[in-house]
């Protein structure tokens, strides 16, 4: 039988936070083939859509949105945390599962109009992907496609925060 994406996650309760339950992705990416199951189910997610750019969030979004975007023919946008982006940058604050977070993008990293594909590795309560909605939007951009590759179902990401785009995900946690 070949491996499933869901047998190279492993879970941690109480991380970073009691009553917390963190899911690792740490071993999909250091896994050859759950890595590579990952980018291409991620890339095959928008197969004749008509992209841009792929979009993606300090810090794990990095590590799947660039080969995503590699693999596409694209280029790679960065939503960096607050501080690190040297040029003009547009910025907005958000709540997450465990805290709350500022990422920036670089004011010209989107043009007006550009349609783009919005890559993690996980959607919990979807206020990081919020976030970054509002940032592309206020450039002009179109978020055309919302990948990850977990959901965590509980927090209804889809049909809250995210309501209204096209979501999708590769595995789904409760
Ligand atoms: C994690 C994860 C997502 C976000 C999901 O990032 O990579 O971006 O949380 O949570 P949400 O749907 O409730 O917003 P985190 O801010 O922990 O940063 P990291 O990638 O640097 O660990
Ligand atoms: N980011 C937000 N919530 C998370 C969780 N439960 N596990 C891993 N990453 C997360």
């Amino acid at each position: 039988m070949s491996k499933k994406l869901e047998d190279c996650v492993t879970t941690i309760p109480d991380f970073p936070k009691p009553g917390i339950m963190f899911r690792d992705i740490t071993t999909i990416i250091s896994d050859p083939e759950g890595f590579k199951m990952a980018v291409d189910q991620l890339c095959d997610m928008v197969k004749g859509m008509d992209i841009d750019i792929v979009v993606g969030s300090e810090s794990r979004g990095f590590i799947f949105g660039a080969p995503v975007a590699y693999a596409l023919g694209k280029g790679f946008v960065m939503a960096r945390k607050k501080g690190k982006l040297p040029r003009e940058t547009i910025s907005e604050t958000y709540d997450l599962e465990y805290g709350s977070a500022t990422l920036e993008m670089h004011k010209d990293s989107i043009r007006p109009g550009m349609k783009v594909f919005l890559v993690d590795d996980l959607v919990a309560t979807g206020g990081t992907t919020a976030a970054i909605i509002k940032m592309v939007e206020k450039l002009g951009g179109k978020v055309v496609k919302i990948g990850f590759v977990m959901e965590l179902a509980g927090f209804d990401a889809k049909n809250k925060a995210l309501k209204g785009y096209d979501v999708e995900s590769l595995i789904s946690y409760p």
